[in-house]
């Protein structure tokens, strides 16, 4: 799993009693440190940079050979904040998922929510899909719609949306590794 953030997914994932071999982080961040809680290898792949300097190509080389280290099957991105280019997907194409808090192709990037919020749709939702070379792409395997409230503040609706998320991406996972879901 590649995440960035909370790790409130990878819980939810963790919870659900699917098999994670390893946990790797771009920053220093709370889902690396839930994740050594949980007795979960962790890696901490760092970024060197987040301006025009920072190569992409590079980095997407380095974690895909501390994937091919740990010999994992699928990789599962959750709240991952760096975008990947070809070399993850020479290594790994086709079996990198994503979870992504909007209906793609609605509002993909990094302000899925606030960008929901500010165009005013009544609906927005998440959406878990196998990750393509370009951002928030790629053929979607799960889609789950959530009411925008009209009280609603990013991080509230966002919390409603990852309230789904955490359901919905474990359940996904599921059926790919039962063979209910073919990559
Ligand atoms: C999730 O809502 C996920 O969809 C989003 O980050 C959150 C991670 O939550 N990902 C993206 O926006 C990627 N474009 P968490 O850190 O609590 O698991």
């Amino acid at each position: 799993m590649l995440v960035s953030g909370t790790g409130s997914i990878l819980d939810a994932i963790v919870e659900a009693g699917i098999p994670v071999d390893v946990v790797l982080a771009d920053r220093p961040c709370l889902g690396l440190l839930r994740a050594a809680d949980a007795g979960i290898d962790t890696e901490l792949v760092e970024r060197d940079a987040f301006d025009a300097s920072f190569d992409r190509d590079a980095y997407s080389a380095r974690l895909a050979e501390v994937l091919q280290k740990h010999e994992v099957d699928l990789v599962v991105m959750a709240g991952f904040g760096t975008i990947l280019t070809q070399p993850m997907h020479d290594a790994f194409g086709g079996h990198i998922l994503n979870t992504h808090p909007a209906l793609l192709p609605s509002f993909k990037g990094w302000h899925a929510v606030r960008d929901a919020l500010a165009y005013g749709v009544k609906v927005t939702g998440c959406t878990v899909h196998v990750a393509g070379i370009d951002v928030d792409t790629g053929p979607i395997l799960a889609q789950e719609a959530v009411p925008v409230l009209p009280d609603d503040t990013e991080a509230t609706l966002h919390e409603r949306i990852k309230a789904v998320e955490r359901r919905l991406y474990p359940a996904t996972i599921r059926s790919i590794l039962e063979g209910n879901c073919l990559l």
